[in-house]
């Protein structure tokens, strides 16, 4: 016997305002064409004037309670991994704790960046298998419309808002790869580089800044540092790359995508595919993407998924699950 912690429910919430490629091309010295060949990224959604991160959070913790069948007083645990919190403190998973009616248990953020989800279900996983939570509500969220700097092209096309929720309940397995739910995990990071993507401000600096990205350079270690985390997973779950029905990939360039399933072994038909949609959400991706996938039928009980995602920091990581 061996606790895991299987998906019991999965929703998202997006935006009502969806921005097209063309509309950049009225503001800055860019094409539809370039940022779907470079990124295949088709429109993206943006927060309304008002609408903050725990607002997306709180809608998409709603969609994946519904989807359970459970209320706010089933969960005991709420982790939310976003960069992009409504304030400095208290956390956006308290704000969402407070909105979903929850008086007991507790709430807090991770902050990972693009890999943040991924940190969050490892966490949330470690809390659920040690017995300090047996239900927790993973959330992914973001309003990263916040943080561009509209004037800079290599950038602000790049990036979209949205929010996706796990909930996550603490089964009985055989501690076999047989299991549903989270089977293992991989979490990396390096802060040498730092430099390549952040935001040049902060509650130290008094300032809210702007995202700035080298994209290239990040782009050079994607690929690799995504195949092998993602490996590394699966070898921990005794699984391998032919094990894999479905890679739920960070959505941040399908370059990156296709590169990555490729280096796998994998054929872009076991790839759940959101980018063009999306954007780049950060940590909403994943969530997105698994709530998405299971929408258009693709996610089915019992696939064997394995999301990976690298962002700032570097931080990257990946966690291999049963459905
Ligand atoms: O989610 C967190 C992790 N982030 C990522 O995974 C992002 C990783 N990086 C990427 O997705 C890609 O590097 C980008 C989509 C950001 C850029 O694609 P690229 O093929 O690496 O292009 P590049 O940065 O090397 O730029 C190529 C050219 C440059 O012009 P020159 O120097 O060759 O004349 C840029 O100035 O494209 C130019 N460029 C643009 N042109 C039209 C950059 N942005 C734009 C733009 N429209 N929006």
């Amino acid at each position: 016997m061996a606790g895991r912690s299987v998906v019991v429910g999965v929703g998202h919430y997006l935006p009502e305002r969806i921005v097209p490629n063309s509309e950049f091309e009225k503001t800055l010295d860019t094409t539809d064409e370039w940022i779907r060949t470079r990124s295949g990224i088709e429109r993206r959604h943006f927060a309304a004037e008002g609408e903050t991160t725990s607002d997306l959070a709180t809608k998409a913790a709603e969609a994946a309670l519904a989807d359970a069948d459970l209320s706010a007083d089933d969960i005991d645990a709420i982790v939310v991994a976003t960069s992009t919190a409504d304030l400095t403190f208290p956390s956006a998973a308290t704000m969402v704790q407070a909105r979903l009616g929850m008086t007991k248990g507790f709430a807090f953020d991770v902050q990972a960046v693009c890999a943040g989800f991924v940190f969050a279900l490892s966490n949330a996983n470690a809390l659920i298998v040690s017995g300090q939570a047996k239900r927790v509500l993973v959330i992914g969220a973001e309003t990263f419309s916040r943080i561009m700097d509209w004037t800079d092209r290599s950038t602000c096309v790049l990036f979209g808002d949205g929010a996706g929720a796990l909930v996550l309940e603490a089964q009985e397995g055989n501690g076999t790869s047989e299991d549903r739910g989270i089977l293992a995990t991989d979490l990396n990071s390096d802060g040498r580089y730092k430099d390549l993507l952040y935001v040049d401000g902060g509650v130290s600096t008094q300032s809210t800044g702007h995202l700035r990205m080298q994209g290239n350079q990040v782009f050079r270690h994607a690929v690799e540092k995504l195949t092998k985390t993602a490996e590394t997973a699966l070898e921990r779950a005794g699984l391998g790359n032919s094990d894999v029905d479905w890679i739920v990939p960070h959505q941040a360039n399908i370059r990156i995508i296709q590169g990555t399933a490729k280096k796998m072994g994998l054929p872009m038909e076991n790839v759940v595919v959101t980018v063009q949609d999306h954007g780049n959400t950060s940590a909403a991706s994943i969530p997105l993407a698994l709530s998405v996938g299971k929408q258009r039928g693709q996610i089915k009980p019992g696939d064997l998924i394995v999301t990976e995602a690298i962002g700032g920091g570097l931080a990257w990581g990946a966690v291999v699950l049963r459905w």
